[in-house]
């Protein structure tokens, strides 16, 4: 419903409504519109600025370890989820903590997060990230925003010969 009233905005001229619809004095009970940074019933804390303190990236990469997010992302490639190199450069910092936070929600809810998983045809499982350390996590994830340009000799490597 919401996904084809989005379609139908984006679809260019569209004919002029018959019935002239003035602006509602009082705010409509209208759906609610998923913007850039994702629905805003998940609640994330809000961040102003992506921190560059290497303590913070330090925690950060902390928390990407410890709750497995390496199982599913690696960065400059893709692995089960998309590759996450440079992922704060194309997704809000605010999009992030929802989908980090709520990806179950996201994938049904946002265009993005939905489009993803029509691709991908993964969920991703929420890792239950203290909403404290969604920060952290971001400074990391920023830290590795150009981390695409790693892995560019990646041809394939010799398989090591399973003992
Ligand atoms: C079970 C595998 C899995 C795990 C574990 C996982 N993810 Fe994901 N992630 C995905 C998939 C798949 C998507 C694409 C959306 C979908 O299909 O659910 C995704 C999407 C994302 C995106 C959006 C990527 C983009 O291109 O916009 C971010 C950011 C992300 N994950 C971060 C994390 C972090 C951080 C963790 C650890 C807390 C994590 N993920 C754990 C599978 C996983």
């Amino acid at each position: 419903m919401l996904l084809m009233l989005l379609v139908a905005c984006g679809g260019g001229a569209a004919s002029a409504p018959s019935t002239p619809a003035p602006a509602p004095p009082v705010a409509a009970p209208a759906p609610v519109a998923v913007g850039p940074d994702g629905p805003e019933t998940i609640a994330v804390p809000p961040l102003a600025s992506i921190s560059t303190d290497p303590a913070d990236i330090a925690a950060g990469e902390a928390v990407f370890t410890a709750k497995g997010c390496g199982a599913c992302h690696k960065f400059g490639e893709k692995l089960v989820g998309p590759d996450l190199a440079g992922v704060t450069a194309r997704r809000s910092p605010t999009w992030i903590e929802r989908m980090v936070s709520e990806p179950e929600i996201m994938t049904k809810q946002d265009p993005v997060a939905k489009d993803l998983f029509r691709t991908l045809m993964v969920q991703m499982t929420k890792q239950g990230v203290p909403p404290e350390d969604l920060p952290k996590l971001i400074a990391f994830l920023k830290s590795k925003e150009n981390a695409v340009a790693a892995a560019p000799a990646a041809t394939a490597p010799p398989a090591a010969p399973a003992k």
